[in-house]
């Protein structure tokens, strides 16, 4: 059997596309967030009996076609010696270009946590659901270390980036060979697919992102042998650069038309691109905006239906349960 969401990235036509949502573990979900009275977000994840619960929330709760392991973007690097906490976001010290580029390889025996997680929602997910690993891309996780911690405009990060371009490279390189490894790994584990998140490439101009973005991410796919997707959120200006990261599939937000995406991204698979703000209105509001993706898409095969980023906190689980059943009802 061919699950949905591994068939669409195949390029099949289907009766209906897959879905999975971006952050469907997470704090939008009463028992998660029942879970996290008892756990801090870091034990939660280095925790598998409870990482492959919360994993398994949602789609206990939703006719879902992909469970993500629950993990953060960040959890390698800690694995890597970089000292973090999570409040709610990750906050470090800064590190320069050249502190990074010295960081030790990813020892995959510190992340033994993620494998058991990926065996046991592998283990116990219904058959037809695809267990979906992920890692930060290089150019996003090396934000994270230079500026500290998130960012409205990553101003410290970009001003290393153009100082210094030599270390910038080096830096990337080092988070690349580890990336590889970490996603090599989780699909040696039992992920079916892997999701590259380059939640900041956007911020680059189009050439940086080219130069520095597109080479990393791609030597992180490069030696994954299930399909990737590869996702840059406010990054439109950049589509007809991303196919060179050599994904099987690209997300897209919401900020362009998914058809309008579709055409500058090419002949390859596409995740998205409803906004995570729809989920917030009325159920006549959600339906229609799923009558209006599905339209743009047209039947073409490879679409793989996702917000056009994560789920906001404030989304009322019934509003999800419309935004499936949707879904399930076009096919
Ligand atoms: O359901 C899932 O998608 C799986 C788990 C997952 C988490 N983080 C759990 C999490 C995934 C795939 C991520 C990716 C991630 N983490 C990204 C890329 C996606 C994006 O949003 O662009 C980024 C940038 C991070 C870094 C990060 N970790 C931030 C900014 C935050 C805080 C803000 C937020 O969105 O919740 C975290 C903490 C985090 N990671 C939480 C969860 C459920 C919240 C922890 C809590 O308070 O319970």
């Amino acid at each position: 059997m061919t699950r949905r969401l591994e068939a669409a990235l195949q390029r099949r036509t289907l009766d209906r596309p897959p879905v999975w949502i971006m952050r469907q573990a997470g704090r939008y979900l009463p028992e998660y967030r029942q879970l996290r009275e008892r756990h801090t977000f870091q034990e939660a994840v280095s925790t598998p009996e409870v990482a492959s619960a919360i994993t398994l929330q949602p789609i206990h709760r939703f006719a879902l076609d992909g469970a993500v392991i629950f993990a953060d973007i960040m959890t390698p690097l800690e694995a890597m010696g970089v000292d973090m906490t999570f409040d709610p976001g990750p906050r470090l010290r800064p590190h320069t270009l050249d502190e990074v580029a010295s960081l030790p390889d990813l020892d995959v025996d510190r992340v033994g946590f993620v494998e058991e997680t990926i065996r046991r929602v592998r283990d116990q997910a219904p058959a037809h659901v695809s267990v979906i690993g992920f890692a930060g891309a290089p150019l996003t996780l090396l934000a994270y270390l230079v500026q500290g911690g998130g960012s409205k405009d990553f101003m410290h990060f970009r001003g290393a980036l153009r100082s210094d371009p030599l270390a910038a490279a080096a830096a990337l390189d080092r988070l690349s060979s580890a990336m590889a490894t970490y996603l090599a790994f989780q699909a040696a584990a039992g992920a079916d697919v892997v999701q590259l998140f380059d939640s900041w490439a956007g911020l680059l101009d189009r050439r940086s992102f080219s130069t520095l973005a597109v080479p990393a991410a791609e030597r992180s796919l490069s030696g994954v042998d299930v399909p990737t997707i590869y996702f840059a959120p406010g990054a439109g200006h950049t589509l007809e650069l991303q196919p060179s990261v050599g994904a099987t599939a690209y997300g897209v937000d919401w900020r362009i038309p998914i058809d309008e995406a579709w055409d500058r991204l090419g002949d390859v698979a596409i995740q998205g691109n409803i906004d995570p703000a729809v989920l917030l209105g009325d159920p006549e509001a959600i339906r229609s905006e799923v009558v209006d993706l599905l339209d743009r898409v047209g039947g073409r095969p490879g679409h793989i239906v996702n917000l056009g980023h994560g789920i906001d906190r404030r989304t009322p689980p019934e509003n999800v349960q419309v935004l499936i059943e949707a879904i399930v009802a076009s096919g």
